[in-house]
């Protein structure tokens, strides 16, 4: 079964699906693509709940009515589970106490802000996963200080974070150094799921089969079958996922390569 662990299709929430319409056609095309379970994640930024959460559970309890309204009316085969991309802020302990965020009562898909990652990342994580929640770390390939320095991540994997990837990071629709930290990520077996993040019909599309093509192609099927089934769907039962210690030292470079480097600038 095929599952989409991250995603922005709930409609009128955050800069995802904008209406009903377009929340229909970005389910119809996830139906079509074979996706039989959605995770859907609205980030959640600090500037939602600065004057307290019911505002933010209004919206989130009448996006999922409209949604399951959506999803019996066109009979679509599908089921869905809401939950929240949480961006990394101060009110964490408040989100945590008030909101229904987790993932299967027991994973916080993390989102940390593109250019810059806070100093104390070790023990932000230990004050989580101290409360029995395991952060799953929002597309890391995209966040430009794990670009340039991706040994920063290691910790983090090693205390038992799965790393999510976004699906357009490896196909390249979201710019060559996000590319380049996908593969890399990929070379030292650093990925535990993938999902769409899809956010639109057009420049954030869904490409949840091309991905698992792609994977499948590459990796082969039961890699695919691993990051886009069976670690989401353990993740939507709140059972543990296998997070192994790695090695994220970016490779030295040979005199050779050097030289090589030089010569291409
Ligand atoms: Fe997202």
């Amino acid at each position: 079964m095929m599952i989409d662990i991250h995603n922005h299709m709930l409609p009128a929430v955050d800069d995802g699906a904008k209406n009903n319409e377009v929340a229909l056609s970005m389910l119809k095309e996830a139906v079509n693509q074979g996706v039989e379970h959605l995770v859907l994640t609205p980030h959640l930024y600090e500037a939602d709940i600065i004057k307290g959460t019911g505002d933010w559970k209004r919206k989130i309890e009448e996006g999922k009515r409209t949604v399951l309204e959506l999803i019996d009316e066109h009979s679509l085969p599908v089921k869905v589970t809401v939950a929240a991309e949480v961006r990394y802020q101060e009110m964490l302990p408040i989100i945590l106490e008030e909101l229904e965020v987790l993932i299967g009562g027991k994973y916080l898909l993390l989102e940390f802000a593109f250019h810059s990652v806070p100093n104390n990342l070790e023990r932000i994580i230990y004050e989580i996963t101290r409360q029995g929640i395991t952060p799953i770390i929002a597309h890391p390939e995209r966040i430009k200080p794990w670009q340039r320095e991706p040994q920063k991540l290691e910790e983090l994997v090693n205390m038992g974070c799965p790393l999510q990837m976004d699906i357009g990071s490896f196909l390249g629709t979201l710019g060559p150094n996000t590319e380049k930290l996908a593969n890399f990520l990929f070379d030292r077996d650093a990925v535990h799921l993938v999902g769409s993040d899809s956010h639109n019909l057009e420049s954030r599309a869904l490409y949840t089969k091309p991905g698992y093509d792609w994977l499948s192609d590459r990796y082969g099927v039961e890699y695919a079958d691993l990051l886009l089934k069976t670690n989401p769907g353990k993740i939507l039962n709140g059972e543990p996922v296998e997070v192994y210690p790695v090695n994220l030292e970016p490779a030295r470079l040979t005199w050779k390569d050097k030289l090589l480097n030089l010569i291409k600038t």
